[in-house]
């Protein structure tokens, strides 16, 4: 059945769904880093993202974290609800790492004294810069309860994703999420949108430090495709060859 595509994105496009207020997460095999500068393809990345989001958002699901997900439709797709992506990354760190240690002038893989959360503003052309809860809330992208419910939800998944992983020998060093909002019955919900994977997130081996996301693509680490599968591995759902 062909569908109306709605987005395009870097590593995603969005489809018109079957129902309404629903559309079609297809995720691609086409890698981006620093801003569109990079570029390459992953093989086999969008069908290992596709898994490993569902099973982490339907595990958070399982302990009361609002999303968007629906359900996996096939290898590359899920159907997710259809919602307004608030226009803010949140980014929480666990580990000294990337823009981080560049702009602080930390060491790569010191432990912070506290998990970190920054706020990015979505904007390509501006290379989504760092902002304030000032900014957000003077410029409307989103107001302080909104902001204040992306925070806690942030931290809870945080405390969540964190124990999962290292229950699997994995470290959290630092991931980014995107909300979204949706009306029901004339209330807007804050549900978690987008996807999270390792994309999104910086995953490291507890033994060895391995780096097992996309930094092996930016950084030209090699054994790409083998870290995303590593860790689809780990999780336990690695799809049948
Ligand atoms: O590059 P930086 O250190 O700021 O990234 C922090 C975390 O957010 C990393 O896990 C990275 O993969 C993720 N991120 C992302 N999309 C962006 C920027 C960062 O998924 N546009």
């Amino acid at each position: 059945m062909r569908r109306r595509q709605i987005y395009e994105g870097k590593a995603k496009i969005i489809y018109e769904g079957p129902e309404p207020g629903t559309v079609v997460q297809y995720f691609k095999d086409d890698a981006t880093a620093f801003n569109n500068q990079k570029k390459g393809t992953i093989t086999g990345k969008g069908v290992l993202n596709n898994r490993i989001s569902e099973y982490l958002m339907t595990r958070l699901e399982s302990i009361g974290i609002p999303t968007h997900f629906v359900r996996r439709l096939n290898m590359r797709e899920q159907l997710v609800r259809e919602v307004e992506i608030v226009p803010i990354e949140v980014v929480v760190r666990n580990i000294a790492a990337g823009t981080l240690v560049k702009r602080l002038g930390l060491e790569e893989g010191a432990r912070l004294p506290r998990s970190i959360v920054e706020y990015y503003y979505k904007n390509d052309e501006l290379g989504d810069p760092l902002v304030s809860e000032e900014h957000i809330t003077a410029f409307g992208w989103a107001n302080t309860q909104d902001l204040d419910e992306m925070l806690q939800y942030a931290l809870r998944i945080n405390d969540f994703l964190c124990g999962l992983f290292l229950g699997v020998g994995l470290k959290l060093v630092d991931f980014k999420l995107e909300f979204g909002r949706l009306w029901e019955d004339e209330e807007m919900r804050i549900v978690l949108a987008d996807e999270i994977s390792p994309d999104s997130c910086r995953i490291w081996d507890v033994a060895t430090d391995k780096k097992l996301d996309k930094d092996r693509f930016r950084r030209d680490l090699g054994e790409v495709e083998e870290a995303y599968q590593e860790v689809a591995r780990r999780l336990g759902v690695l799809p049948e060859a």
